[in-house]
């Protein structure tokens, strides 16, 4: 099983480029930025990395991403990743990324965007790797924040396929976004939202309602609420799941414990992703290994995961005809 899900051509919707800063390169960044991390090794780091909630963990992502400086930071660390994905056999990522945690440190969004989008070039010229761009928007600050951010990267919103909508979910409603994404869905771009997460089955409907988004990221908690499951089954709205964060932030207690089988069994779009691989134990094929163990699934539960995810990537037409053609092949 193992080798047919390292061969498999895997399809990656949710993945936050902050997420995968592996603490090698934390400490390569801040060695060459001349900054001084809490750590001193790398097994520091990774004892520190054990989470009572989402909140726990924001706090060291947004303590980590520190590091990133430059516009060769933020290369490194998207080609670092694009690198690692491609070893275990990823072949598409839909990329989160969060200009405001960089903004607020004072690094400008050009040395973002211009970082992110060379890694992404490259990668795509050479790596047998598409990247989809999701510029994501934190709804733990404020509502008017986000809109003048997203005016303010006007010109990047060419080079974007969607935004998102991250960070604490408790307390923070899509529909305290609304003017973002009516904003975002007028210039034309896709939307997609965190949801159902730590958050209430009900954000889920209101994130399709008012938010209008196209897919919508974790989604587990909609098994609370049998309006909104027929609502995602009736609609085939994708969930993009994501099994070992779920268990890294104790959305639940196991991994045997996971919705997961019981979503597929409700006939919803289910996809799985690695969220933030850094921090939450391994990356996509890590989740597929996992959730194969966990759950005894077959090749072909595996094969569907990814043609739904592939269905809806941020891709052009050619490359998810050749994609699709590839995992028939597997
Ligand atoms: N930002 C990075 N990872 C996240 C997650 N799992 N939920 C919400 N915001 C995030
Ligand atoms: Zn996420």
């Amino acid at each position: 099983m193992h080798e047919f899900l390292y061969q498999l051509p895997k399809i990656e919707l949710h993945l936050h480029i902050e997420g995968s800063l592996e603490p090698e390169l934390m400490f390569k960044l801040a060695t060459r930025n001349n900054i001084e991390l809490p750590y001193a090794t790398v097994e520091e780091v990774q004892s520190a990395y054990q989470f009572d909630d989402l909140q726990g963990f924001l706090h060291l992502y947004y303590q980590g991403m520190n590091v990133l400086r430059t516009k060769q930071d933020f290369y490194d660390l998207a080609m670092d990743y694009f690198k690692r994905a491609r070893e275990e056999g990823v072949v598409h990522i839909d990329m989160h990324f969060d200009p405001q945690a960089h903004l607020q440190r004072g690094v400008p969004l050009e040395v973002v965007m211009e970082g992110l989008l060379q890694a992404k070039g490259e990668a795509e010229a050479a790596l047998d790797l598409s990247v989809g761009m999701i510029m994501a928007f934190l709804r733990d600050r404020p509502a008017d924040e986000a809109l003048n951010v997203f005016e303010q990267a006007a010109p990047y919103w060419k080079f974007l396929d969607a935004i998102g909508l991250d960070s604490a979910e408790q307390n923070n409603p899509p529909a305290k976004f609304k003017a973002l994404f009516e904003r975002a869905k007028e210039v034309g771009l896709v939307r997609v939202a965190h949801a159902g997460e730590e958050g209430p089955a009900d954000y889920i409907a209101e994130a399709l309602d008012v938010l209008d988004v196209q897919r919508i990221d974790h989604g587990v908690r909609c098994l609370e609420s049998k309006s909104v499951v027929q609502r995602l089954r009736d609609e085939q709205v994708v969930l993009t799941v994501c099994p070992l964060s779920n268990v890294s932030l104790k959305v639940v207690d196991t991994l045997a414990e996971h919705p997961l089988p019981r979503l597929l069994e409700a006939g919803l779009k289910v996809t799985i992703s690695s969220d933030d691989p850094a921090y939450f134990g391994g990356g996509l094929l890590t989740n597929h290994t996992a959730c194969a163990e966990a759950f005894c699934w077959d090749r072909e539960i595996f094969r569907q995961l990814n043609r739904n995810a592939l269905e809806a990537a941020f891709v052009d037409e050619a490359r998810r005809n050749e994609l699709m053609q590839r995992l028939a092949r597997a």
